[in-house]
């Protein structure tokens, strides 16, 4: 299993986005991170179509779009003629989240399913061979540059445990918090996607900073 770093455009330079993404392409990321968010799934307003457009011109790297929205299907398709690869959606706001996943992948997406901090695991294991991502989150969305949740690292493990017994080969993806001093445990609990935001951006070489938060992806003792 290797280390995927997916760059959060959150926290980049909105006013020089393309070239923001272009470094981090030439840094080594895997995937461009986009937060969707409506205002009222969580109190902040981001992206939408138009973004993801300009983020697939300037990239040629997967977008992983993240929604923290309600009522996310009214988005699919737009999002998926934009160039989405994988779009994300919350299981907390998603009732039938069996048949939103499925219009994902029929979209030729990846089809992702989210948990907060407080909502248990169980909110997926019926939908369990339905998704090819699982994202937890290690903050309460809504805001880059918050602290990584320490418990999160148990349910990480968890959440490793629960793939494996499925046969699920779905990516585990955290998002939230993700910097030099968390992302080693976070590997280390079974996680193989690490989004990272300020990290890289608030970094003083954000390049650089994409190898570094990799390298430390060790195997623990
Ligand atoms: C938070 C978003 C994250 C955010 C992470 O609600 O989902 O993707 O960009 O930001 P950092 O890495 O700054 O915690
Ligand atoms: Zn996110």
């Amino acid at each position: 299993m290797k280390p995927r770093i997916a760059a959060s455009i959150l926290s980049a330079d909105m006013g020089k986005l393309a070239e923001e993404i272009a470094m981090c392409e030439a840094g080594g990321a895997d995937w461009i991170h986009i937060d969707v968010m409506d205002g009222r799934f969580v109190p902040n307003l981001t992206f939408g179509a138009k973004v993801i457009d300009a983020a697939k011109r300037a990239t040629k790297l997967p977008l992983d779009v993240h929604l923290m929205v309600v009522e996310p299907e009214n988005y699919f398709d737009s999002f998926a003629r934009s160039g989405a690869n994988g779009m994300t959606i919350h299981t907390e706001v998603s009732p039938h989240l069996k048949r939103q996943l499925d219009r994902i992948r029929e979209l030729g997406c990846r089809a992702g399913a989210a948990v907060n901090p407080a909502t248990p695991l169980s909110a997926v294991t019926e939908v369990i061979a339905d998704i090819d991502l699982l994202l937890v989150m290690t903050v309460n969305p809504g805001f880059g540059g918050q602290s990584f949740i320490p418990g999160s690292v148990e349910k990480v493990n968890r959440a490793r445990q629960m793939l494996s017994t499925a046969r699920s080969a779905a990516t585990l993806e955290v998002d939230g918090g993700i910097d030099r001093d968390t992302i080693g445990q976070a590997w280390g609990a079974g996680a193989d996607t690490f989004v990272a935001g300020n990290a890289i951006f608030s970094a003083r070489n954000p390049r650089a900073e994409i190898g570094e938060l990799r390298d430390r992806c060790v195997v623990q003792a």
